[in-house]
């Protein structure tokens, strides 16, 4: 099995690759090949991977590239894990919202549009590569905004399934505190990428037993410090939000607070710098301790059930993934893309059925659905009133004058990045 990753170059592929080192049973790779436009980037990271691989005594081979269409050439499965304008462009969506009181952050609100702006293109040409070079291989997309980049993916008919972390860190938290294995845990987890609850931890599978109220009971205080929202939110919703969900119940308190501190692209840049210091170290054969510092735990291991599921024999395999709604969700559109649970084979995923959702959650996912759509439109078509109108319509922006503000910052921040702005 051939597995290409586009974005190699990362300073997280150390992740995803201790991820196949161990996971080699159920997701035999015989080459993993490593793309990126960052030569010397890759180098340091590829020769980490090999010794990753090396120390745990997998067959497998790594190669590096830069040229993507030799690269992609006869992978059963392409992961895009890539940022347009790096760490740089990062620091830009974190910090420029804030101006128009809105919360700076790299997937949510305005700087979530500049991300998706920027990179929606990107993708959609690496892609169209992907399917020349093997119109058989698997998108696998980590690259954010997940819903949206999948989104533009399924329309323009590749054969692409979302993936996030977030589910899989709940599913291995909560398993550890309750004293069971992560396999015996299913969550209902509903809504759109970074925008999701766990509505229930079930025991055994989407029919066993509920054990949510035993855990917010238990270990509810923990839960809210880890989620860094006030415990009553818990208590009163009876539901897990994710951490991202705290961008919208605290997003006043959230805007103060990033006014005072470092934001986080400062620090991953800060962290990618060391990183990259202890990839170069030819004595190093493991993910170095710093990485957990990172947001991405447990990524490779979604990855490796994910390509598992569409590649592999063992049969489908239940796993949260962004894909087509289809009457999922009763109250959006069949093409929206939603994060739920779903049945995953080489057909690729069909979601669980979710039952009718609150209203309390529904409107909240039916109005960033509606901005989604503009912000893929705006993504695809590009000009002023398209940004102006996916804002317009985002529930953290909402009002005219704050919209008008951030769309003029939006694009002088983003020109050398957007050729039509
Ligand atoms: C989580 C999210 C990812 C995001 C990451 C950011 O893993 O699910 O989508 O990219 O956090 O982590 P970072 O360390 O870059 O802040
Ligand atoms: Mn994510």
């Amino acid at each position: 099995m051939k597995l290409a990753v586009v974005g190699g170059g990362s300073t997280y592929t150390p992740e995803l690759v201790d991820g196949f080192a161990r996971l080699r049973e159920t997701l035999p790779i015989g080459e993993l090949v490593l793309i990126d436009p960052a030569a010397e980037r890759l180098e340091l990271v590829g020769g980490l991977a090999r010794r990753i691989l090396a120390r745990q005594g997998h067959p497998g081979t790594v190669t590096t590239t830069g040229d993507l269409d030799a690269g992609v050439a006869d992978a059963d499965a392409v992961l895009i894990q890539l940022r347009v304008g790096g760490q740089a462009a990062r620091l830009k969506d974190e910090t420029w919202p804030l101006e128009c009181g809105c919360v700076g952050q790299e997937t949510t609100g305005a700087g979530g549009l500049a991300k998706a702006l920027r990179t929606v293109p990107v993708v959609l040409d690496i892609a169209e590569r992907v399917r020349r070079a093997n119109p058989q291989a698997w998108i696998i997309d980590f690259t954010n905004p997940v819903g949206i980049v999948t989104r533009a993916l399924l329309d323009a008919g590749h054969k692409a399934v979302g993936l996030c972390n977030v589910a899989i860190g709940f599913q291995r938290m909560f398993a550890r505190w309750l004293d069971l294995s992560p396999a015996e845990l299913h969550l209902d987890h509903v809504g759109l990428n970074h925008l999701t609850w766990e509505l229930g931890v079930r025991l055994g599978g989407p029919d066993g037993e509920n054990l949510l109220p035993r855990l917010l009971d238990v270990r509810g205080d923990e839960l809210a410090a880890a989620l860094r929202l006030p415990r009553q939110v818990l208590d009163r919703l009876g539901v897990v939000p994710s951490y991202y969900l705290r961008y919208f119940y605290a997003h006043d308190e959230v805007v103060r607070e990033l006014a005072t501190k470092p934001s986080r692209a400062a620090e991953v840049a800060a962290m990618e710098a060391e990183l990259l210091a202890l990839y170069a170290d030819p004595a190093l054969d493991e993910k170095p301790a710093l990485l957990a510092a990172r947001g991405g735990a447990y990524y490779s291991e979604a990855a490796v059930d994910l390509a598992a599921a569409l590649l592999g024999d063992g049969g489908p395999a239940v796993q949260v993934v962004n894909t087509r709604n289809d009457g999922t969700l009763a109250f959006l559109p069949d093409d929206a893309v939603v994060e739920v649970q779903a049945r995953v084979d080489a057909c690729g995923p069909v979601p669980l059925a979710v039952p009718r959702l609150d209203p309390l959650y529904a409107g909240l996912i039916a109005q960033v659905a509606a901005y989604e759509d503009l912000a893929l439109d705006a993504a695809l078509r590009g000009g002023r009133e398209r940004v102006f109108r996916a804002l317009l319509a985002h529930p953290l922006v909402g009002q005219f004058e704050r919209a008008e503000g951030l769309t003029d910052r939006l694009l002088a921040h983003n020109k050398e990045h957007l050729p039509w702005a």
